[in-house]
């Protein structure tokens, strides 16, 4: 099904093109939602880009456009405005037949892109050795929901963790291991011992030049392919996956590959000599550097004076990879803010070598744990796991509270699992993702505003409404089938509101997938919940006559699975009751 601003936008601009040329352009056209409803339903004011180009006044333009020709059958009306303004009333009986086609559907009406693409989402890529932090936190949520949302709008996605197992930290983690290892700490938390060994290895490379040789030669060991350094490394990259595993597990976050910074590593010689071959690249103090003509970027060292290669070398081959093997046509990184410049400099550096694919890097803000509990600087991988699992007793406590007793055991803690995790992953993917992030547990376990537990709360109640439904009079075989044939169409305005909201949903994540912002679907989902209270307070569903409660229910209906799949696009479940 095509959204139904899509479809009026081509009706309209098929028509504009007969009367004034192929060669108008469909930005002109865009058919937008109005905010009041004395403007209609929807609003085009095309008239007023296109008056100017034919030199005529911008009524008449909107006149030409609408006379003489039959409505869309979506439409009850439409009307001129104002100077030019086209306002497009909708049928009340389409929009019923719109309802039921969104439950036909089995994505509530979800429409596959026209031109789908092939994008590598590169996101999460956690370094190894050393403990997942708060940024790959975010990088991990919103970069799964990106991977959720394109594959949906039908893209050919790869996601892909790109995992730091591959640099200068090699050397004197090596060292470290060999010199300062606590074997019982490292069973036991292996991560974290690691860390404490680099740390450790560091501050002795710091104080004594003969130890930080002595790490440079386990690094050029290891690169030349030394095997008890590779095994060494093998073992570093093991122990780390497998605690980032446990989160992605916990987190229901899905890789299609997962190729490392390693992966890379016979590639980098030849980047290097490619950009020097192409004059990208020159000779400078020993290093090989690539001087941009904009001022604003640094220069960018492509191998270092000891032969080195680097991070922004690795992107570089990266990218060569996703183009020539995997085909791309649109490569997208998910990291904090603080890589902007890296990734413009190889952006810059990547169109130089003829690479014109759109690199997109979908940076996102700095978030702010609860106070006290923990830093962004110790946000390591027992800290966020150490996060979830408070989100979860505070989801418990609350479960527990709101529930008469009715509700056992074991269901109450995977309620509190959902809502918990929802309400983590929700309070990060429902800000704008440049603004920075504070976590605050009320809010965000709250049963009421902009957060995951309204939300869930919202689709419950529904479900509850339909399971009341079923066992009342509608008998245990109700379903909507049956009651789209006792409806009659829309008359009160929460329905008529609610309805429309509705069929905005495909839309909405065609946006959000454009823009890369899930919390385009969040505003969405909170504004159709509001919209659904407001029904649910103003009229009868149950005990509506036949007739009311038959399209009621179908609104019910199609607003649960709008919540449900709307989350799912967000990594977050729903449960039935709650
Ligand atoms: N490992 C990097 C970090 O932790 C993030 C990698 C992002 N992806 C990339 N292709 N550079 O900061």
């Amino acid at each position: 099904m095509k959204p139904i601003d899509q479809e009026l936008t081509s009706w309209l601009l098929d028509h504009a093109r007969g009367l004034w040329g192929a060669e108008i352009e469909e930005s002109l056209f865009q058919v937008r939602p109005t905010n009041k409803p004395e403007f209609g339903d929807y609003q085009c004011n095309a008239a007023m880009g296109l008056a100017k180009r034919l030199k005529t006044a911008p009524r008449v333009v909107a006149e030409r456009l609408i006379a003489d020709r039959e409505l869309h059958p979506a439409l009850e009306k439409i009307e001129l405005a104002g100077p030019g303004f086209i306002n497009l009333f909708l049928k009340r009986a389409w929009l019923l037949e719109r309802v039921v086609a969104l439950l036909e559907s089995p994505s509530v009406g979800l429409h596959p892109v026209e031109d789908p693409k092939t994008v590598v989402l590169d996101f999460s890529s956690p370094n190894v050795a050393k403990p997942m932090h708060i940024g790959h936190l975010r990088s991990t949520n919103l970069g799964e929901s990106l991977r959720r949302i394109l594959t949906t709008l039908g893209h050919k996605v790869y996601g892909d963790n790109h995992l730091g197992d591959w640099g200068t930290q090699f050397g004197l983690l090596i060292l470290g291991y060999r010199n300062f290892l606590d074997r019982m700490a490292f069973e036991e938390d292996p991560v974290a011992e690691l860390e404490r060994v680099y740390v450790r290895s560091y501050e002795a490379s710091r104080a004594d030049d003969a130890y930080l040789d002595q790490a440079r030669s386990e690094l050029v060991r290891l690169q030349q392919g030394d095997p008890d350094n590779l095994r060494l490394w093998e073992e570093f990259v093991a122990v780390s996956m497998r605690e980032f595993d446990r989160i992605y597990r916990r987190l229901d976050i899905h890789f299609d590959m997962v190729r490392g910074e390693s992966a890379y590593r016979g590639m980098l010689a030849d980047v290097v000599g490619l950009l020097k071959e192409k004059g990208i690249a020159r000779e400078s103090e020993g290093a090989t550097v690539v001087f941009f003509d904009d001022e604003n970027l640094a220069p960018l060292i492509v191998q270092k004076k000891d032969g080195g290669f680097n991070y922004a070398t690795t992107d570089l081959a990266t990218i060569r990879y996703r183009v020539e093997e995997l085909k791309a046509d649109q490569i997208v990184y998910v990291t904090d803010e603080r890589q902007q410049l890296h990734f413009r400099q190889i952006f810059a550096v990547a169109r130089m070598l003829g690479f014109d694919v759109p690199l997109e890097h979908v940076w996102f803000g700095l978030m702010r744990l609860p106070e006290g509990t923990f830093s962004t600087r110790q946000g390591n991988v027992i800290k966020l796991e150490k996060l979830l699992d408070e989100a979860e007793a505070r989801a418990l406590v609350m479960a527990k509270a709101s529930s008469d007793g009715e509700i056992g055991e074991d269901e109450l803690c995977e309620i509190a699992r959902v809502v918990g995790l929802g309400s983590v992953k929700y309070a990060d993917l429902s800000q704008n993702r440049q603004t920075l992030v504070t976590f605050e547990w009320d809010r965000m376990l709250s049963l009421e505003g902009n957060t995951a537990p309204y939300l869930q709360y919202t689709y419950a109640r529904i479900r509850s409404i339909w399971r009341k439904h079923q066992t009342g009079e509608g008998g245990a075989d109700a379903d909507w089938r049956k009651e789209a044939e006792q409806a009659s169409v829309f008359e009160e305005k929460a329905e008529l509101d609610l309805a429309k909201a509705l069929l905005q949903f495909s839309e909405v994540v065609e946006r959000a997938g454009r823009l890369f912002r899930p919390n385009v679907i969040a505003d969405y989902l909170f504004e159709l919940c509001q919209f659904y209270n407001a029904l649910y307070q103003n009229v009868m569903i149950l005990k509506a006559s036949p007739e009311a409660r038959a399209r009621r229910l179908l609104l019910c209906e199609a607003v649960s699975r709008t919540i449900k799949e709307g989350l799912r696009l967000m990594g977050i479940e729903t449960v039935e009751r709650m």
